[in-house]
Protein backbone atom coordinates (compact mmCIF):
# COMPACT_ATOMS: atom_id res chain seq x y z
CA UNK A 1 0.00 0.00 0.00
CA UNK A 2 1.43 3.81 -0.85
CA UNK A 3 2.26 5.62 2.28
CA UNK A 4 -0.95 8.09 0.45
CA UNK A 5 -3.12 5.14 1.25
CA UNK A 6 -2.06 4.15 4.59
CA UNK A 7 -2.45 7.07 5.54
CA UNK A 8 -5.88 8.02 4.15
CA UNK A 9 -7.13 4.89 6.19
CA UNK A 10 -5.32 5.81 8.77
CA UNK A 11 -7.07 9.15 9.10
CA UNK A 12 -10.50 7.84 8.92
CA UNK A 13 -10.29 5.47 11.03
CA UNK A 14 -8.73 7.72 13.81
CA UNK A 15 -11.20 10.00 13.39
CA UNK A 16 -14.21 7.42 13.41
CA UNK A 17 -12.80 6.71 16.75
CA UNK A 18 -12.25 10.35 18.32
CA UNK A 19 -15.30 11.60 16.69
CA UNK A 20 -17.72 8.97 18.15
CA UNK A 21 -15.77 9.60 21.35
CA UNK A 22 -16.67 13.33 21.11
CA UNK A 23 -20.22 11.93 20.34
CA UNK A 24 -20.61 9.91 23.53
CA UNK A 25 -19.27 12.24 25.83
CA UNK A 26 -21.74 14.80 24.77
CA UNK A 27 -24.64 12.51 25.04
CA UNK A 28 -23.72 11.26 28.48
CA UNK A 29 -25.29 14.32 29.97
CA UNK A 30 -29.37 14.20 30.60
CA UNK A 31 -30.33 16.87 28.69
CA UNK A 32 -33.53 16.64 30.95
CA UNK A 33 -33.45 18.55 34.14
CA UNK A 34 -34.37 15.86 37.20
CA UNK A 35 -38.04 16.30 37.98
CA UNK A 36 -39.01 18.77 35.33
CA UNK A 37 -42.65 18.73 34.64
CA UNK A 38 -42.28 18.24 30.57
CA UNK A 39 -40.62 15.72 29.18
CA UNK A 40 -38.18 17.18 26.13
CA UNK A 41 -39.60 16.46 22.71
CA UNK A 42 -37.63 16.47 19.40
CA UNK A 43 -40.61 18.42 18.05
CA UNK A 44 -41.70 15.05 15.81
CA UNK A 45 -45.24 14.07 15.21
CA UNK A 46 -46.55 10.49 13.66
CA UNK A 47 -49.78 9.99 14.27
CA UNK A 48 -50.43 11.47 17.09
CA UNK A 49 -47.25 10.09 18.50
CA UNK A 50 -44.43 12.47 19.65
CA UNK A 51 -41.04 11.79 19.67
CA UNK A 52 -39.49 11.91 22.83
CA UNK A 53 -35.67 13.88 23.30
CA UNK A 54 -34.73 11.39 26.01
CA UNK A 55 -31.14 10.28 26.27
CA UNK A 56 -29.85 6.61 25.35
CA UNK A 57 -29.53 4.21 28.50
CA UNK A 58 -26.64 4.08 30.69
CA UNK A 59 -25.89 0.62 29.88
CA UNK A 60 -26.40 1.38 26.55
CA UNK A 61 -24.15 4.24 26.51
CA UNK A 62 -21.15 1.97 28.62
CA UNK A 63 -21.80 -0.74 25.31
CA UNK A 64 -20.30 2.26 23.15
CA UNK A 65 -17.52 2.94 25.15
CA UNK A 66 -16.59 -0.53 25.44
CA UNK A 67 -16.36 -1.32 21.93
CA UNK A 68 -14.41 1.95 21.17
CA UNK A 69 -11.65 0.43 24.22
CA UNK A 70 -11.80 -2.86 22.11
CA UNK A 71 -10.99 -0.88 18.42
CA UNK A 72 -8.43 0.66 20.22
CA UNK A 73 -6.69 -2.44 21.70
CA UNK A 74 -7.56 -3.89 18.60
CA UNK A 75 -6.03 -1.57 16.00
CA UNK A 76 -2.70 -1.60 18.47
CA UNK A 77 -2.27 -5.05 18.27
CA UNK A 78 -3.42 -6.30 14.99
CA UNK A 79 -3.08 -4.87 11.67
CA UNK A 80 -5.76 -2.61 10.42
CA UNK A 81 -3.99 0.86 10.71
CA UNK A 82 -2.80 1.40 7.29
CA UNK A 83 0.72 -0.16 7.16
CA UNK A 84 1.16 -0.43 10.77
CA UNK A 85 1.52 -4.14 11.21
CA UNK A 86 0.35 -4.47 14.99
CA UNK A 87 2.83 -4.59 17.77
CA UNK A 88 1.78 -8.91 17.73
CA UNK A 89 3.46 -8.56 13.85
CA UNK A 90 0.46 -10.84 12.54
CA UNK A 91 0.41 -11.87 9.02
CA UNK A 92 -2.38 -14.32 7.48
CA UNK A 93 0.35 -14.52 5.12
CA UNK A 94 2.82 -15.78 7.69
CA UNK A 95 0.57 -18.24 9.11
CA UNK A 96 -0.52 -19.51 6.25
CA UNK A 97 3.19 -20.20 5.13
CA UNK A 98 3.66 -21.85 8.46
CA UNK A 99 0.64 -24.10 7.97
CA UNK A 100 1.20 -24.67 4.37
CA UNK A 101 4.83 -25.71 4.94
CA UNK A 102 3.43 -28.44 7.99
CA UNK A 103 1.07 -29.61 5.72
CA UNK A 104 3.28 -29.92 2.63
CA UNK A 105 5.57 -31.85 4.45
CA UNK A 106 3.62 -34.06 6.09
CA UNK A 107 1.59 -35.31 3.17
CA UNK A 108 4.85 -34.88 1.01
CA UNK A 109 6.49 -37.62 2.61
CA UNK A 110 2.93 -39.94 1.79
CA UNK A 111 2.46 -38.82 -1.15
CA UNK A 112 6.04 -39.95 -2.41
CA UNK A 113 5.13 -43.10 -0.49
CA UNK A 114 2.14 -43.78 -2.36
CA UNK A 115 4.17 -42.42 -5.70
CA UNK A 116 6.00 -46.24 -5.29
CA UNK A 117 3.11 -48.21 -5.84
CA UNK A 118 1.01 -49.20 -8.59
CA UNK A 119 -2.47 -47.35 -9.33
CA UNK A 120 -4.14 -51.03 -9.08
CA UNK A 121 -2.35 -52.14 -5.58
CA UNK A 122 -3.45 -48.60 -4.42
CA UNK A 123 -7.08 -49.15 -5.57
CA UNK A 124 -6.71 -51.97 -2.63
CA UNK A 125 -5.65 -49.55 0.14
CA UNK A 126 -8.36 -47.81 2.37
CA UNK A 127 -5.72 -45.68 3.02
CA UNK A 128 -5.14 -44.54 0.16
CA UNK A 129 -8.87 -44.31 -0.77
CA UNK A 130 -9.52 -42.06 1.45
CA UNK A 131 -6.65 -39.89 0.68
CA UNK A 132 -7.56 -40.33 -3.04
CA UNK A 133 -11.42 -39.48 -2.71
CA UNK A 134 -10.65 -36.41 -0.51
CA UNK A 135 -8.65 -35.33 -3.46
CA UNK A 136 -11.67 -36.44 -5.88
CA UNK A 137 -14.18 -34.11 -3.96
CA UNK A 138 -11.65 -31.34 -4.11
CA UNK A 139 -10.40 -30.90 -7.60
CA UNK A 140 -12.71 -33.38 -9.81
CA UNK A 141 -16.59 -33.01 -7.87
CA UNK A 142 -17.51 -29.56 -9.60
CA UNK A 143 -17.63 -31.60 -12.68
CA UNK A 144 -18.45 -35.44 -12.00
CA UNK A 145 -20.23 -35.08 -8.71
CA UNK A 146 -18.63 -35.64 -5.43
CA UNK A 147 -19.71 -39.53 -5.69
CA UNK A 148 -18.27 -39.75 -9.25
CA UNK A 149 -21.70 -40.46 -10.63
CA UNK A 150 -21.36 -37.03 -13.32
CA UNK A 151 -24.44 -35.52 -14.65
CA UNK A 152 -25.06 -34.72 -18.06
CA UNK A 153 -21.78 -33.66 -20.33
CA UNK A 154 -19.63 -35.01 -17.38
CA UNK A 155 -19.47 -39.29 -17.48
CA UNK A 156 -20.58 -41.21 -14.76
CA UNK A 157 -17.21 -42.71 -13.50
CA UNK A 158 -18.67 -45.12 -11.81
CA UNK A 159 -20.96 -46.91 -14.54
CA UNK A 160 -19.58 -49.57 -17.52
CA UNK A 161 -19.30 -46.71 -19.52
CA UNK A 162 -15.79 -45.70 -20.69
CA UNK A 163 -15.23 -43.16 -23.62
CA UNK A 164 -11.05 -43.56 -22.58
CA UNK A 165 -10.79 -46.61 -20.94
CA UNK A 166 -10.56 -47.65 -17.28
CA UNK A 167 -7.92 -49.86 -17.44
CA UNK A 168 -5.50 -48.25 -14.31
CA UNK A 169 -2.86 -46.79 -17.07
CA UNK A 170 -5.72 -45.34 -18.78
CA UNK A 171 -7.28 -43.86 -16.24
CA UNK A 172 -4.44 -41.65 -14.85
CA UNK A 173 -2.86 -41.35 -18.36
CA UNK A 174 -6.55 -38.98 -18.99
CA UNK A 175 -5.94 -37.36 -15.40
CA UNK A 176 -2.80 -36.27 -16.62
CA UNK A 177 -3.15 -35.27 -19.27
CA UNK A 178 -6.64 -34.40 -19.97
CA UNK A 179 -9.22 -35.54 -23.09
CA UNK A 180 -10.54 -33.86 -25.99
CA UNK A 181 -13.38 -35.62 -27.24
CA UNK A 182 -14.45 -34.50 -31.07
CA UNK A 183 -17.45 -35.01 -32.88
CA UNK A 184 -18.49 -32.77 -35.64
CA UNK A 185 -22.23 -32.15 -36.44
CA UNK A 186 -23.25 -34.69 -38.92
CA UNK A 187 -26.15 -33.45 -40.13
CA UNK A 188 -25.75 -32.37 -43.24
CA UNK A 189 -24.10 -35.45 -44.05
CA UNK A 190 -26.37 -37.75 -43.12
CA UNK A 191 -28.98 -36.08 -44.94
CA UNK A 192 -30.63 -33.11 -42.38
CA UNK A 193 -33.59 -34.00 -39.93
CA UNK A 194 -34.85 -36.51 -42.06
CA UNK A 195 -31.46 -38.63 -42.27
CA UNK A 196 -30.86 -37.58 -38.54
CA UNK A 197 -34.55 -39.84 -37.32
CA UNK A 198 -33.44 -42.69 -39.86
CA UNK A 199 -29.86 -42.72 -37.64
CA UNK A 200 -31.40 -42.38 -34.18
CA UNK A 201 -33.86 -44.88 -34.89
CA UNK A 202 -31.11 -46.86 -35.59
CA UNK A 203 -29.33 -45.82 -32.62
CA UNK A 204 -32.08 -46.30 -30.50
CA UNK A 205 -32.80 -49.86 -31.79
CA UNK A 206 -29.33 -50.50 -30.81
CA UNK A 207 -30.04 -50.37 -27.25
CA UNK A 208 -33.22 -52.38 -26.86
CA UNK A 209 -36.08 -49.28 -27.79
CA UNK A 210 -38.69 -50.34 -30.37
CA UNK A 211 -38.74 -48.12 -33.50
CA UNK A 212 -39.74 -47.88 -36.86
CA UNK A 213 -37.88 -51.25 -38.68
CA UNK A 214 -38.17 -49.61 -41.94
CA UNK A 215 -36.26 -46.23 -40.78
CA UNK A 216 -33.79 -47.94 -38.62
CA UNK A 217 -33.10 -49.76 -41.68
CA UNK A 218 -31.94 -46.70 -44.03
CA UNK A 219 -30.28 -45.43 -40.65
CA UNK A 220 -28.10 -48.57 -40.43
CA UNK A 221 -26.87 -47.58 -43.68
CA UNK A 222 -25.88 -44.12 -42.81
CA UNK A 223 -24.49 -45.47 -39.96
CA UNK A 224 -22.07 -48.01 -41.72
CA UNK A 225 -20.99 -45.16 -44.10
CA UNK A 226 -20.26 -42.25 -41.35
CA UNK A 227 -21.05 -43.36 -37.75
CA UNK A 228 -18.56 -46.41 -37.51
CA UNK A 229 -15.50 -44.49 -38.58
CA UNK A 230 -15.11 -43.72 -35.14
CA UNK A 231 -17.66 -45.58 -32.99
CA UNK A 232 -16.71 -48.84 -34.83
CA UNK A 233 -18.87 -51.35 -36.96
CA UNK A 234 -20.40 -52.75 -34.14
CA UNK A 235 -21.17 -48.83 -32.51
CA UNK A 236 -19.27 -50.49 -29.69
CA UNK A 237 -17.21 -47.44 -29.56
CA UNK A 238 -12.97 -46.79 -30.07
CA UNK A 239 -11.43 -45.88 -26.93
CA UNK A 240 -8.36 -43.86 -28.88
CA UNK A 241 -10.68 -41.48 -30.21
CA UNK A 242 -12.62 -41.64 -26.92
CA UNK A 243 -16.02 -42.24 -28.96
CA UNK A 244 -18.34 -43.57 -27.05
CA UNK A 245 -20.24 -47.49 -26.77
CA UNK A 246 -23.47 -46.35 -28.24
CA UNK A 247 -24.83 -49.61 -27.19
CA UNK A 248 -25.04 -49.84 -23.98
CA UNK A 249 -28.01 -47.58 -22.94
CA UNK A 250 -25.88 -45.77 -21.00
CA UNK A 251 -25.29 -41.72 -21.52
CA UNK A 252 -23.23 -38.86 -20.89
CA UNK A 253 -25.56 -36.96 -22.89
CA UNK A 254 -29.02 -38.41 -22.18
CA UNK A 255 -30.26 -41.33 -24.94
CA UNK A 256 -33.52 -39.84 -25.89
CA UNK A 257 -34.41 -39.50 -29.48
CA UNK A 258 -34.43 -35.18 -29.15
CA UNK A 259 -30.90 -35.64 -27.19
CA UNK A 260 -29.08 -37.62 -30.10
CA UNK A 261 -31.00 -35.66 -32.61
CA UNK A 262 -29.00 -32.57 -30.58
CA UNK A 263 -25.64 -34.18 -31.24
CA UNK A 264 -26.17 -34.66 -34.96
CA UNK A 265 -27.14 -31.03 -35.45
CA UNK A 266 -24.58 -29.55 -32.63
CA UNK A 267 -21.62 -31.92 -32.65
CA UNK A 268 -20.07 -32.20 -29.29
CA UNK A 269 -16.69 -31.20 -27.83
CA UNK A 270 -16.12 -32.21 -24.27
CA UNK A 271 -13.42 -30.88 -22.98
CA UNK A 272 -11.53 -33.10 -19.69
CA UNK A 273 -8.79 -30.68 -18.43
CA UNK A 274 -4.95 -31.82 -17.61
CA UNK A 275 -4.19 -32.10 -14.17
CA UNK A 276 -0.27 -33.08 -14.13
CA UNK A 277 1.10 -29.78 -13.62
CA UNK A 278 -2.38 -28.42 -11.51
CA UNK A 279 -1.80 -31.40 -9.16
CA UNK A 280 1.57 -33.19 -9.93
CA UNK A 281 1.88 -36.97 -10.45
CA UNK A 282 1.99 -38.07 -6.70
CA UNK A 283 -1.52 -36.85 -6.60
CA UNK A 284 -3.04 -37.80 -9.23
CA UNK A 285 -1.89 -41.49 -9.14
CA UNK A 286 -3.93 -41.36 -5.85
CA UNK A 287 -6.64 -40.00 -7.85
CA UNK A 288 -6.61 -42.67 -10.27
CA UNK A 289 -6.78 -45.30 -8.25
CA UNK A 290 -9.59 -43.47 -6.40
CA UNK A 291 -11.42 -43.51 -10.06
CA UNK A 292 -10.10 -46.63 -10.76
CA UNK A 293 -11.97 -48.34 -7.76
CA UNK A 294 -14.97 -46.48 -8.18
CA UNK A 295 -15.11 -48.00 -11.82
CA UNK A 296 -14.55 -51.48 -10.73
CA UNK A 297 -17.02 -51.33 -7.64
CA UNK A 298 -20.45 -51.41 -9.58
CA UNK A 299 -19.21 -54.70 -11.08
CA UNK A 300 -17.97 -51.97 -14.22
CA UNK A 301 -16.16 -54.44 -17.08
CA UNK A 302 -13.49 -53.23 -19.09
CA UNK A 303 -14.82 -51.45 -22.59
CA UNK A 304 -14.75 -53.66 -25.63
CA UNK A 305 -11.58 -53.30 -27.93
C1 LIG B 1 -14.94 -38.26 -35.94
C2 LIG B 1 -15.36 -39.34 -35.08
C3 LIG B 1 -16.85 -39.50 -34.87
C4 LIG B 1 -17.81 -39.73 -35.82
C5 LIG B 1 -17.63 -39.88 -37.33
C6 LIG B 1 -19.06 -39.82 -35.10
N1 LIG B 1 -18.86 -39.68 -33.77
FE1 LIG B 1 -20.26 -39.72 -32.32
N2 LIG B 1 -18.86 -39.27 -30.96
C7 LIG B 1 -17.52 -39.13 -31.20
C8 LIG B 1 -16.84 -38.74 -30.00
C9 LIG B 1 -15.35 -38.50 -29.84
C10 LIG B 1 -17.84 -38.62 -29.01
C11 LIG B 1 -17.64 -38.15 -27.59
C12 LIG B 1 -17.64 -36.64 -27.63
C13 LIG B 1 -17.38 -36.00 -26.33
O1 LIG B 1 -17.05 -36.70 -25.39
O2 LIG B 1 -17.50 -34.76 -26.24
C14 LIG B 1 -19.09 -38.97 -29.66
C15 LIG B 1 -20.30 -39.01 -28.98
C16 LIG B 1 -21.48 -39.45 -29.54
C17 LIG B 1 -22.73 -39.58 -28.85
C18 LIG B 1 -22.98 -39.27 -27.37
C19 LIG B 1 -22.97 -40.53 -26.53
C20 LIG B 1 -23.32 -40.30 -25.09
O3 LIG B 1 -22.82 -41.05 -24.25
O4 LIG B 1 -24.09 -39.38 -24.78
C21 LIG B 1 -23.64 -40.04 -29.76
C22 LIG B 1 -25.11 -40.34 -29.49
C23 LIG B 1 -22.96 -40.18 -31.02
N3 LIG B 1 -21.67 -39.82 -30.86
C24 LIG B 1 -23.56 -40.61 -32.17
C25 LIG B 1 -22.95 -40.56 -33.40
C26 LIG B 1 -23.61 -40.84 -34.65
C27 LIG B 1 -25.06 -41.25 -34.77
C28 LIG B 1 -22.70 -40.66 -35.64
C29 LIG B 1 -22.91 -40.74 -37.13
C30 LIG B 1 -23.76 -39.76 -37.69
C31 LIG B 1 -21.45 -40.28 -35.00
N4 LIG B 1 -21.64 -40.25 -33.66
C32 LIG B 1 -20.29 -40.06 -35.70
C33 LIG B 1 -16.87 -39.30 -32.38
C34 LIG B 1 -17.52 -39.47 -33.59
C1 LIG C 1 -14.13 -28.80 -15.74
C2 LIG C 1 -14.82 -30.04 -15.55
C3 LIG C 1 -14.00 -31.24 -15.17
C4 LIG C 1 -13.15 -31.42 -14.10
C5 LIG C 1 -12.75 -30.40 -13.05
C6 LIG C 1 -12.72 -32.78 -14.14
N1 LIG C 1 -13.27 -33.41 -15.21
FE1 LIG C 1 -12.97 -35.34 -15.73
N2 LIG C 1 -14.06 -35.06 -17.42
C7 LIG C 1 -14.74 -33.90 -17.76
C8 LIG C 1 -15.37 -34.08 -19.05
C9 LIG C 1 -16.25 -33.06 -19.77
C10 LIG C 1 -15.04 -35.36 -19.49
C11 LIG C 1 -15.44 -36.01 -20.80
C12 LIG C 1 -14.40 -35.66 -21.82
C13 LIG C 1 -14.81 -36.16 -23.18
O1 LIG C 1 -15.85 -35.72 -23.65
O2 LIG C 1 -14.08 -36.96 -23.75
C14 LIG C 1 -14.22 -35.95 -18.44
C15 LIG C 1 -13.69 -37.24 -18.49
C16 LIG C 1 -13.04 -37.86 -17.43
C17 LIG C 1 -12.60 -39.24 -17.44
C18 LIG C 1 -12.76 -40.21 -18.60
C19 LIG C 1 -14.09 -40.91 -18.54
C20 LIG C 1 -14.23 -41.93 -19.63
O3 LIG C 1 -15.37 -42.31 -19.90
O4 LIG C 1 -13.23 -42.37 -20.18
C21 LIG C 1 -12.02 -39.47 -16.22
C22 LIG C 1 -11.40 -40.78 -15.74
C23 LIG C 1 -12.09 -38.25 -15.46
N3 LIG C 1 -12.71 -37.30 -16.23
C24 LIG C 1 -11.60 -38.09 -14.18
C25 LIG C 1 -11.49 -36.84 -13.56
C26 LIG C 1 -10.79 -36.63 -12.32
C27 LIG C 1 -10.14 -37.72 -11.48
C28 LIG C 1 -10.85 -35.30 -12.06
C29 LIG C 1 -10.23 -34.55 -10.90
C30 LIG C 1 -8.80 -34.55 -10.87
C31 LIG C 1 -11.60 -34.68 -13.13
N4 LIG C 1 -11.96 -35.65 -14.02
C32 LIG C 1 -11.88 -33.34 -13.19
C33 LIG C 1 -14.81 -32.76 -17.00
C34 LIG C 1 -14.06 -32.52 -15.86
Amino acid sequence: MSSFWSWFIIIIVLGNVIGYSIFLYVLRKNPQKKGSAEPKTTGHVFDGIEELNNPLPRWWLWLFWITIVFTIIYLALYPGLGNFKGILNWTSDQRYQQEATAAEQHYGELYADYYQQSVAALAENPEALKTGQRLFVHNCASCHGVDGRGGKGFPNLTDSNWQWGNAPEEIETTILNGRRGMMPAFIAAIGGEEGADQVVAYVRSLNGHAVDAELAALGKTKFTAICSACHGADAKGNKLLGAPNLTNNQWVHGGSEEAIKNILRNGLQGVMPAHKDLLGEEKVRLLAAYVYHLSQSEGSQPMNE
